[in-house]
Parts: C-alpha cells; structure tokens; sequence
C-alpha cells in the first residue's frame, strides 16, 4: 500500500513540475552603467522585448561604472554557459580579452551601443556616432549664413561615442564656412570652463553649444540661464529620450534648439540573441538610423514615444494577466492532477481493499482450518502429555514405597544388634545412602513436575531460623568431619522467627549443602552464616565454600533447570539449585549466586509473614520433624522398641490395607509384636473391616477396588465402624490430597516415605485418643439426654442405643438380638463396637443400665424392691438382688435404708 502511494505522490511531482523543468535558453546582459536614464531606457526596452519570448530567460547584470564587476559578471555568464550573452562595454579595451574568450568558447556575444577593440562578436547593435556628429554640425550650418561660433562639450572618456561625436562634428564644421569651433572642453570641466567663456562673451561670443549629450546640454543651459544668458546661445544634445527634463520635452520646451536622437538599440539587441538562438541569419553590423529632433518634430516624436510606451504598457498589463492566467491555470491543473491522482488512489484503494477483503476471508479461512488442526493436535497433545505426565508422576510414585521398604529395612538392619560385622555395616550404610539419594531424586523429579504445573502451595509456619538450619546443618556435620572440612553456621539472631515452608526450606537446604560438599575438597571450608540486618525487612542466608567455583560467564545459568557446569563432571541431575530457587521464590524471596574461589549463595528472606497470604500460613509445633528416615537417628529412641506385654486377646486390633505385599510384611512384622495385625490387600476390604471391626485401620490410598480415600469414607460414614480411627498412607504430597483425606475422615495422614517411628506413635497415640473418648463415654454412660458432643457421630450412636435400651427396660426378655436389629447391626459388630468404644460388652452395658435405673427408683420412689426388680427388666426379684449387691456391694434394701 505504501508503495502504491509513495508511486502516485512521485507520478504528481513529476506532472507538477512539468513546466518549470522546460528548458529555457538563458540570455545575459551586461550593463556597464546603471543610474541615468538613456541606459535605463536601454534596460526597459530589452526587459520588454524580451518578455516576449517564453522560452528565454533574461537577466541584467548591473556593473555600475566598474569594471571589475562587469569582467565577473561576463566571467560567471561564460562559466554558467549562458546562451547569448549581451554587453554593453564602458570603454575600448578592458572587455577585449573576456569578450573574445566568450566568442572562442562558442558563446554568442552582442555588443550594445559603445565599441570594443575586438572584432570577435556575433553582432553589434548601435547608432553611427559619426553621423550623430554629422547631424548636428549640418544642422547648425542649415539654419545660419553669418558667421556661428560653437562651444563643443565633449565626453570625458575614449569611447567610441565621444570619438565618433566630436570626429562627425568637426568633419561637417571644416567644411563649411559660416560655422567654426571656438571653445572644446570635455564634459567633466563644465562648471568651471562653461562659467568663464560666458562671463568673457564680449571677448569672444559664442551661438551655440553642442554637447555630448542631452543632459550635459541641459546642465549648460543651466549655467547659462544663471548668468542671465540662455536666450543668447542656443544649445544642441544627443539621445533625443522621451520624458521629463530629457531631449523632446527639452527641445519642446524650448531649452535645447535641438537633440539628435541616439537609440538606445535594447529592443533590437535581443531581437538579435533571439534570432541568433532560433539559428536564424543575422548581420553583424547592425546600425540603428538616427535623426534630428527639433520643434518641428518634437511633437510628433513625443506622440510616437508616448505611443510606444502606451502599447508597451498595454503588453506589460497583458503580460501581467497572462501570468496571472498562467498562475491560475497552473493551480488548476495541478488541483485537477491531484484529484486524478485521488481519483485513482481511491479507484485503487477500493480494488485493495476488496482484494483484501477477498484475500482475508481466503485467510481467515485457511486460519480457521489450521485452527482446528492446531485445537486437535493441542488437544491430542495434551492427552498425550497427561498421560505422560501421569504415568511419570504415577510411576515416581510408585517408586517410594519400594525404596521406603528399603529404606526402612536397612534401617532394622542397622540396628540388629546381632550384626557386629563393621563390612557389612558399611555395605548397609551404602545402600542406605544411595536408596536416600534415589528418594532424593525421585522426589526432586515429583517436584519439578509440581513446580511446573503450578501445583506448589506454600505451607509456611513460624520457625526459629537458627534452630532449623542447625538441625540440617547436624545431618552434614558428620561428613564434615570424617573429610576434615572447616563446617560452620553462624547467626547474629539466635531467636529470629521467620515464616518457611519447613518441607521446601529444608530441600533448599539439602541442596546447597550437598552441592558444596560436592565440590568442596577434602580440609576445605563450608560455612552457614545467617545475618538479621535489624533495621531491614530481610534476613540473608549466606552459603559459602570453597569448592571449585562456577565460571563467571556461567553464573546467570546455574538456577536454569537441567544446567550442568562445565567445570562440573559429577554426576547431577540438573534441577536441584532450578528447584531451589523456585522454592526460595515461592517465599518471595530472592537467592543469587557469586563465585570467585569461593562460591557463595545468598538467600534472602522477608521476615515476619505480611507478605505471605492466609492460605500459606499454617501452624506447626516449634519441633522440627524430619519426614525423611535418618539412618542411625531415627531408631536409636527407646521409645520406638517395641513391646510385646499384653496377650493376644487383650491386644488391639490392626487392619492393614495395602496392596503392596512387602510393606505388609514389614510392617506386620513390626507391628505383631503389639497388636493382632490383620491385612488386607484392598480387595474385599471394606468386608474385612466390618466383619473384623479392628481398632485402628492402616490404609494405602492407591488400591485396587477402591482408593484409600474412598474406604475410609464409607467406614467413618458406617455406624459399625465410625469409631474407628483411620489412617492414611500416601506418596502424594499435595495439599488436594491432604484436603481429601481429611474429607474422607481420616484421622491421620502419613506421606510415603514415613518413618516408622512416626507411624508407631501414631497409631498409639490414636488409640490413646480412643481411650480418652472412652472414658468419656463411660462417664455419661447413663445419660438419657443427648451430651456434650466430642464425636457426633459416636455420640448419636450412644445416644440412640440408650433410647432403645430405657424403651424396654422393665422387658425382661429384651435382648442383645433385639437391641442390634434396631440398631441395624449384627449381633457381633454391636458387641465389637461397644467393646471398642465403651471397653465393656454389650450385655454388662445394658445391665448397668438397668441397675443404674434401679437404684435412682430405690432413692426416689415408694416403689416395692420387687417392683423395681420388674420394672428394669428382672424376671426375678432375688436375681436383681444378688446382681445388685455384686455390683454395688450393697444389697437394694440396704441401700435404700442408706
Ligand atoms: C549614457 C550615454 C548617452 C550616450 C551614450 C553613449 O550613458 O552617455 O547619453 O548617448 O551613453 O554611450
């Protein structure tokens, strides 16, 4: 488009221009004298003659008597190649050379008025001088017989003008007889001279002067009107010009007797350039006629000229309007060409924009199918890439567990006492740190998948600075040692809080530290420094060591993922330090990275928590746990050894959900020495934990019927097996899925890897939890009314159990059976149920209550004790007696007389 304009814009310059690019002949003229008015009379008649012409261009070049100025003037119109150039020379000589070279170099010269002393030009244009002079001496001699005396007043110069003038004159005079030259003087004398030979008349009188020219005549008239003698002499000029004070109006007037007209030639000069340029002949000489102005012919002289000069009036008014006609025109025309070139812009722009709209449409079109292409390709990608995504979330998963499994066996077996060889010990310690490492790595890749799909949701809680990074500074302490490395942490705020995510801040930790140990050669330095600026909002976290450094033009690369130094041959994965800062980031932090000899990573932290939202606020106890197995620290708690102190009946029940066989195993193994262990492997689960009612459920949340979430669901949902605490084992560690197993019920929720010290203590825990319940429901065995709820469902249950039970309680044949269909339970799983939650069988339960009952009615009413007997649903009053007296050692008579 842009073209198409920049086109018609240079189109419509051209046209514009048209005219004024026609080549045009240049004519020159060189004046040599400027202010009086015979030349200006020269320079008129050439400017309106040559107005004429449309294809000449005409200047004048004024030299004002100098000459200098006149040779540059002639010398640029040489240079500037004019194409005729004119001149009218001041005198004979100086415009020889110049002249000359103008004719040699093929430019036409015409010479105007006075003579040069060269015969190389193209023409001259001029009056005969001599017969000016002739003119004037007959004309003289015609009008007198006595004897006339004259005063000549010649130039002042050596111009053919003033030689020719005089040499005419004088020729005439020598030939008559009645007229003879008493005075000559040359015209730049007169004031002087002309004063003196009229003051010594009487001397010698004179009749007439004849000067050089009009002008100098009148100004000796002047001179002699002054002395009172104008009428005496009588005076003759040349030039005969037209106009005020000049030759007619002064031989009109009466002032000279006469002027010999001397044409001035402009007219004719460039006649001559225009002929010479139209390659037409011309003759060199060209010779203006002149005559003798006298009152004779003044008038019709004066008629003629003022004639000329009308016409010449009305050809510059013509001209003027023509121009002014050409102006318009040319405006017209330019307008018109515009709108031509408007017209076929628009005409163009239309045929555009239809194409284009063509164009787009065929475009549009063809976008749209590629659109769709594109939209199934994404979408079959996107498939592609979730099913990829989660078979390598899923299979990262799945590697956990074998490596917990590992992890944890490892672990007894470090600690089997029996095993006492140092070989074997090492051995197991290599595969306990490499199965670390693999867990490392795998969840470095879990994490590297979450951080990409923005699944990352910070759970920071408020931790003391110092107190977590010691305890990880402890776990590398040992390396330090044994490899002699100058290990340090330092802090100048011991009691800064700060908020972290422990779990991500501990990976950051992990990180740097293992790189640094990594590169770090034996007996060098690694240090820890923490610097609390009071005044800022931040805490730094310096790591420094002097390992092998990073390249400086490798710096702004380190925290991209899958970057590998290229001073760095050890293994690495690449994601570690990618990973770190995304954590550090998610705290809105900052880490960066120098390293000259020694490397060193600042981590900066806000303090205090006004920058974290509500949701990444969570609240955690002031111990920091690590959910990562320690090999040699874990274990080494007494706490954890387990015992076996109660027999098999007494013991808790346990049901294991879990599909994989190995950690069943191990944790059967474990667990037994405790508990009746039960397993399942997810099939008929739900069957087994209704037929079992255990006392606490293990539950995997991959599972081949359905998931751990969903098990644990139903139980809590099921009155047989609300009460039963739950917990739930699972690799995935994201928020959704702890939301869901809280859904779900859970009571607790274990991240694989755990640490079976952890999961010990749970279930003991919970179980105790159980037991506090217990008391509890103990204490409000009897209550009718509903009570304080700790647990709604439990409660209810009670509740409605109790209802049924006071409803047919003075029915002695009320049973166990009966209770459990209304309860819409089994006989057993009513037992097994009120035996886990109330620690008593069902039946003792419902005879409490009916001796409970017996003994408010033995306080406060007038009842029979064998009424009473009946109305709680004893078939015999001795019975009720003796179950009585066995329960409250007090038989019912005793106690109502207390
Ligand atoms: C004007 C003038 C005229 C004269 C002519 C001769 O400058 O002196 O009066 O006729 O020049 O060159």
């Amino acid at each position: 488009m842009i073209k198409i304009l920049t086109f018609l814009s240079f189109l419509f310059l051209i046209s514009c221009n048209n005219d004024k690019d026609e080549v045009k002949y240049k004519i020159g003229f060189s004046q040599c004298i400027s202010k009086d008015d015979w030349r200006k009379a020269m320079d008129h008649e050439m400017n309106i003659e040559a107005s004429l012409y449309s294809e000449i261009d005409f200047k004048i070049f004024q030299a004002n008597e100098d000459i200098e100025l006149q040779k540059s003037h002639i010398r640029s119109m040489i240079k500037n190649r004019f194409d005729v150039i004119i001149i009218s020379p001041l005198r004979p000589e100086p415009l020889v050379s110049l002249v000359e070279e103008a004719h040699d170099k093929g430019i036409p010269v015409i010479i105007v008025d006075r003579k040069i002393n060269s015969q190389k030009f193209t023409a001259y244009v001029g009056a005969n001088n001599l017969d000016v002079g002739r003119n004037a001496a007959n004309y003289i001699a015609s009008l007198h017989e006595n004897k006339i005396n004259i005063l000549e007043i010649k130039g002042s110069d050596n111009s053919s003008p003033v030689i020719e003038r005089e040499l005419g004159f004088d020729q005439i005079v020598d030939t008559k007889d009645n007229i003879s030259i008493v005075y000559k003087i040359k015209d730049e004398d007169i004031h002087e001279r002309v004063a003196q030979i009229l003051d010594s008349l009487n001397v010698k009188p004179i009749d007439y002067i004849y000067a050089f020219n009009d002008a100098i005549a009148y100004d000796t008239w002047k001179i002699a009107k002054g002395k009172g003698l104008e009428k005496q002499i009588k005076f003759i000029g040349v030039d005969g010009l037209n106009g005020d004070n000049n030759g007619i109006q002064l031989v009109k007037k009466g002032v000279l007797t006469a002027s010999i007209l001397y044409p001035t030639g402009g007219d004719q000069a460039i006649k001559i350039a225009i002929k010479i340029l139209k390659n037409k002949e011309i003759s060199k000489n060209n010779i203006l006629s002149t005559t003798v102005i006298d009152y004779r012919n003044a008038d019709i002289m004066k008629n003629q000229y003022d004639r000329i000069n009308k016409h010449q009036k009305d050809i510059e008014n013509q001209q003027d309007k023509i121009k002014q006609q050409e102006e318009t025109y040319t405006t017209q025309s330019n307008t018109l060409k515009l709108l031509l070139a408007l017209l076929i812009l628009s005409i163009l722009l239309a045929t555009f924009s239809i194409y284009s709209g063509y164009s787009l449409k065929k475009k549009k079109r063809e976008l749209e199918i590629q659109n769709d292409k594109i939209t199934v390709q994404r979408n079959q990608i996107k498939k592609i890439n979730e099913a990829k995504t989660n078979f390598f979330t899923g299979l990262s998963h799945e590697f956990k567990t074998p490596i917990t499994l590992i992890l944890s066996s490892v672990d007894s077996l470090s600690n089997n006492k029996t095993i006492r060889d140092s070989k074997l010990l090492r051995e197991v310690g290599l595969i306990f740190n490499n199965s670390k490492r693999l867990l490392r790595l795998i969840n470095q890749l879990i994490d590297f998948r979450k951080i990409e799909d923005k699944k990352f949701i910070l759970k920071a809680s408020k931790t003391n600075l110092y107190q977590f990074s010691n305890s990880i500074y402890k776990d590398f302490e040992r390396e330090a040692q044994k490899r002699n490395i100058n290990f340090h942490l330092t802090t100048n705020n011991e009691y800064l809080d700060v908020y972290l995510d422990r779990n991500l801040m501990d990976k950051v930790y992990f990180n740097l530290l293992s790189n640094s140990f990594k590169f770090t050669p034996n007996n060098g330095t690694i240090s820890i420094t923490i610097t609390d600026n009071i005044e800022s909002n931040f805490v730094k976290i310096y790591f420094k060591d002097s390992g092998i450094g990073i390249p400086e033009n490798e710096i702004n690369n380190v925290f991209k993922a899958f970057y590998q130094g290229s001073n760095n041959n050890k293994s690495s994965s690449g994601i570690g330090l990618h990973l770190s800062k995304e954590f550090i980031e998610l705290h809105k932090g900052t880490i960066n990275v120098g390293s000259d000899k020694i490397t060193e990573f600042v981590i900066k932290l806000y303090k205090d928590n006004v920058h974290l939202s509500s949701d990444e606020i969570v609240f955690e106890p002031e111990i920091i746990d690590s959910p990562i197995l320690n090999f040699n620290t874990d274990y080494e708690d007494d706490a954890f050894t387990l015992k076996s102190g109660l027999s098999k009946e007494n013991r808790d029940t346990i049901l294991i959900i879990e599909d994989n066989q190995d950690l069943i195993k191990y944790l059967k193994n474990k667990l037994s020495l405790e508990y009746n262990v039960n397993t399942s492997d997810g099939n008929g689960a739900l069957d087994k934990a209704f037929d079992l009612i255990p006392d606490i459920i293990i539950c995997d949340v991959n599972l081949p019927e359905k998931n751990g979430f969903e098990i644990c669901d139903i139980l809590k949902k099921d009155i047989r097996t609300s009460h039963i605490p739950c917990i739930i084992l699972t690799a995935y560690d994201s928020k959704e899925s702890y939301i869901k197993g809280l859904e779900s019920g859970a009571d607790l929720f274990l991240t694989k890897p755990f640490s079976f010290a952890i999961l010990y203590r749970s279930v003991k825990n919970l179980l105790y939890n159980r037991e506090k319940l217990r008391k509890h429901y103990i204490k409000n065995i009897y209550k009718t009314e509903p009570t304080e709820k700790n647990n709604l469902f439990e409660q209810d249950f009670i509740d409605e159990m109790n209802k049924h039970i006071y409803e047919n309680l003075d029915d002695s044949s009320f049973s166990v059976e009966q209770l459990a269909v209304k309860l819409k339970i089994s006989r057993i799983q009513l037992y097994r149920k009120i035996k886990a939650i109330l620690n008593i069988s069902i039946s003792d339960y419902i005879q409490n209550i009916r001796l409970e009952k017996a003994k408010s009615l033995l306080k406060e009413s007038t009842l029979s004790i064998s009424e009473i007997a009946y109305s709680v649903g004893f078939s015999s009053p001795s019975y009720f007696s003796s179950t009585f007296k066995n329960k409250f050692k007090l038989s019912p008579k005793s106690y109502r007389g207390n």
